[in-house]
């Protein structure tokens, strides 16, 4: 279907609506289910591209995995029941496939390559391939970079204690992964607290794996995973557009139900409540070791800017391209540190986000780790170039609401990635 963005100045958004699956539960829940033994039944699973390339390279080691809508049934074979895969295996744009496939590849008494697409080919993968192979897995790389795609020889591995320099969920799972087929506990210790999907669902299968500190986990080898029944809550990265338009379109009130709003995902929330935003969480509840609630929000005239940084980033860091619009319609000064991160997501989210919000006349600049926004002026309607990535195409699909005039997306298409009907909702609610 053609993605269309509606030019309303005007609209106050009325509803209540619900967003795709949460796509890092929604990866972990297929390598999981791969990896355990018996039937792992999926309620809610994302059908963006990320997760169905993940859904691929599992078939391709051999396991049924039956998709019909968003229920998933994957049929496990144990840790150990992967077989050599026929063919290349391609991550697509999905770095979360390609870094935590690795820890799992790793572990495998095969050989497998690992691809990706031209984005993903650009993306730093040492901070996996380096742990990994002081592991013991061996990678056979096309550039001294290390970047996809390798060939990773696999087998039993040494569990190591890990110091990363950085927060990173990628990093941490892939090695808990790859620490499930070592000879000794693994353990992750990072400098802040990344999002901890893994760990939940780790345990949630039966995983013996230890938290000692926010930042500091270690998982026992050869655990006997079950298959389970996991049921997906809504991503928060997605509810994060609808989120921020219900904040800033005059009139708005919407009802966004069934969002995680685990504790490592949610720092939006508090950025909101900083910047006197109106957002209130009902109906608060645990669902498949996930904490859930329905989001309310309504149209917020007084809101101002905030500084976020810190231990806060990676707990928001996907919703940074929409945080930014926020920033923009809000008085004031805001300002996004620490959060070099930025420049290696799917496109560089510090050119990508500034150049479009400066193309639309707000006051910002970059910095070395973030952005600067002076908020509250007019936006005015512009060509945005989106380097393919997701989330600056529905960030700049939500800036279009408030602008006098239109924007106009080079590529809509790539909301597929994770929101493949993210702009059936918004004309929707328009
Ligand atoms: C993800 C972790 C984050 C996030 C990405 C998904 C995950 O990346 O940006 O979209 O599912 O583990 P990093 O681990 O690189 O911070």
């Amino acid at each position: 279907m053609k993605k269309t963005l509606i030019n309303n100045t005007q609209s106050n958004l009325r509803g209540d609506i619900t967003v795709p699956g949460d796509k890092s539960i929604s990866h972990r829940a297929i390598m999981l289910g791969s990896i355990a033994y018996g039937v792992t039944e999926i309620d809610g699973f994302l059908m963006g591209a990320d997760c169905l390339a993940t859904i691929d390279c599992f078939r391709k080691m051999g396991i049924q995995i039956e998709v019909n809508n968003d229920k998933v049934l994957v049929y496990g074979d144990g840790l150990h029941g992967l077989k050599e895969p026929d063919g290349i295996l391609d991550a697509k744009n999905s770095g979360t496939t390609a870094r935590l496939l690795s820890g799992i590849l790793a572990g495998q008494p095969f050989e497998s390559t690992l691809t990706g697409d031209s984005s993903l080919k650009k993306r730093p993968m040492k901070r996996v391939t380096v742990p990994l192979s002081k592991m013991g897995a061996e990678f056979l790389f096309l550039d001294e970079n290390e970047h996809l795609p390798y060939t990773i020889k696999g087998g039993k591995l040494m569990g190591k204690t890990h110091i990363t320099n950085m927060s990173s969920a990628q990093v941490k799972s892939s090695l808990l992964l790859a620490g499930l087929y070592a000879d000794c506990p693994t353990t992750v210790i990072e400098t802040s607290q990344s999002r901890n999907h893994s760990e939940l669902m780790l345990e949630y299968f039966g995983a013996d794996l230890k938290v000692t500190d926010k930042c500091e986990v270690s998982i026992k080898p050869e655990p006997r995973l079950i298959g389970q029944h996991v049921i997906i809550s809504g991503d928060i990265s997605s509810a994060a557009y609808f989120i921020v338009a219900g904040l800033i379109c005059e009139g708005s009130d919407i009802l966004i139900r069934n969002v995680n709003i685990n504790p490592t995902r949610a720092g939006t929330i508090k950025v909101v409540e900083a910047m006197n935003g109106s957002i209130a969480l009902e109906n608060m509840r645990t669902v498949s070791n996930e904490e859930v609630a329905d989001i309310h929000v309504c149209y917020s005239p007084n809101l101002t800017g905030t500084t976020i940084s810190g231990d806060i980033i990676p707990t928001l860091i996907d919703e940074i391209p929409a945080i930014a619009v926020l920033a923009a319609c809000a008085k004031g000064k805001t300002i996004i540190a620490d959060a070099t991160e930025l420049k290696v997501k799917e496109s560089n989210r510090i050119d990508t986000v500034v150049n479009g919000l400066d193309a639309m006349g707000a006051t910002i600049k970059s910095t070395d780790d973030g952005m600067v926004i002076n908020g509250g002026e007019q936006l005015f309607g512009a060509k945005i170039t989106t380097q393919k990535d997701h989330r600056i195409a529905m960030a700049f699909g939500i800036a279009n609401l408030v602008c006098k005039g239109s924007v106009i997306l080079d590529d809509a298409n790539c909301v597929d990635i994770s929101f493949p009907n993210f702009f059936e909702i918004l004309n929707d609610l328009c």
